[in-house]
């Protein structure tokens, strides 16, 4: 298939240029698009043909239930059954990078929902995407534009490694804001519960939903017999082709001269490499390593994540150390999560 490349500039987005996409869209193709969080793989969300193409381009198990884009908080009622915690979330968070776990109604086909009878909605922020949705005037089913299992893409570059003469249509918007997946809360039977952090921070819904609950699967393993509440939560997931070897900081002095003097001692091979803050990186000047900038930066973190983890699949690295702060609150929390998943939970002690 010929993929078409569209260079949008996200300062002024034409709809002339969205015209092509749309078409796609309409006629039940495929479009990578741009969001604020990841680049998403678009098509129509009620069209179940279209959607089956999602799997089949990303490689993704039918299981696992993809997110429909809307280009308006209102538009939910016509998808789902909103309640008050959600329009307490639409007020506050969208557009933004949250995404919500409501009933659906039955115009949203199974296909989208992995067989579940609820359904994940988000209101995209980024200009492009919005207006991509609103222009289609249907809901855009998106999971984000990668092959199943490896890091989400943040770039165009990323979607072109992946899916370049599998889709119709890749949109070029540049690279994400905030580098990470959309937040996901299931706001069902009057709890919230958070499956999956992401841009909102869990210091953001806490000042909305003080009880809010923290979904077992995000910051530890579950057994072989626990249904994971997200099903995206049970594959492994944002890995590199080596082996990632977390390291914890504790954030002491004492413990950061250990991680060094571990480092030093055991990245001796130029196939190994190192993923960590500038502080830490710029003491291995002779090895592979990517920085994810400041150590304070969590922004920059985020977004630089994913980007560097792709890197390292440039280059010979067969282990990765990837030394980050174990954190349970802010954007940290987020990182800690997708770290935790692309190590496998491979957790080293030093
Ligand atoms: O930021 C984002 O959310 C990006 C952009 C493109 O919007 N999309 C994204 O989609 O990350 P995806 O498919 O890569 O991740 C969606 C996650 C998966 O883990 C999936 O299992 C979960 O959401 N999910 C979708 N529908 C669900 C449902 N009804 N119940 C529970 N989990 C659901
Ligand atoms: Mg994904």
């Amino acid at each position: 298939m010929k993929t078409k490349i569209i260079k949008i500039d996200i300062t002024k987005p034409l709809d002339e240029q969205l015209e092509f996409p749309v078409e796609v869209i309409k006629s039940g193709g495929l479009v990578a698009f741009p969001t604020e969080t990841v680049y998403g793989l678009g098509a129509s969300a009620l069209n179940e043909d279209a959607s089956k193409n999602i799997y089949k381009a990303k490689g993704r198990p039918s299981d696992n239930p993809l997110i429909i884009h809307i280009d308006n908080p209102i538009e939910a009622e016509k998808y789902c059954f909103t309640n008050d915690d959600y329009h307490k979330i639409a007020k506050n968070f969208m557009p933004g990078p949250i995404t919500c776990i409501l009933k659906k109604k039955n115009i949203i086909p199974n296909t989208i929902t992995g067989g579940l009878d609820t359904v994940a909605v988000r209101c995209p922020e980024n200009i492009i995407a919005n207006k991509l949705i609103q222009l289609c005037g249907c809901p855009i089913a998106a999971p984000s534009a990668n092959t199943s299992g490896k890091p989400s893409p943040t770039k165009a570059q990323h979607v072109i490694d992946d899916l370049y003469g599998k889709i119709d249509c890749i949109i070029d918007g540049g690279s994400c804001d905030i580098g990470l997946e959309s937040t996901i809360v299931k706001i069902v039977d009057g709890n919230c519960k958070l499956l999956r952090p992401g841009g909102i921070t869990i210091n953001q819904l806490t000042s909305l939903f003080p009880k809010i609950e923290i979904d077992k699967a995000v910051i530890s393993k579950l057994n072989e017999n626990e249904i994971a509440e997200a099903p995206g939560m049970k594959y492994r997931h944002y890995a590199p082709k080596a082996l990632v070897n977390l390291i914890l900081k504790d954030g002491t002095n004492e413990q950061y001269g250990r991680i060094i003097n571990y480092l030093s001692k055991n990245t001796q091979s130029n196939n190994i490499g190192v993923l960590a803050s500038d502080d830490i990186v710029s003491k291995f000047p002779n090895l592979i390593t990517k920085s994810l900038g400041p150590q304070d930066d969590e922004f920059e973190q985020g977004r630089r994540l994913f980007d560097c983890l792709r890197e390292f699949d440039k280059t010979n690295v067969e282990m990765i150390y990837v030394v980050i702060n174990q954190k349970n609150n802010d954007l940290g929390l987020a990182i800690y999560n997708r770290m935790l998943k692309a190590s496998g939970f491979n957790i080293l002690k030093i």
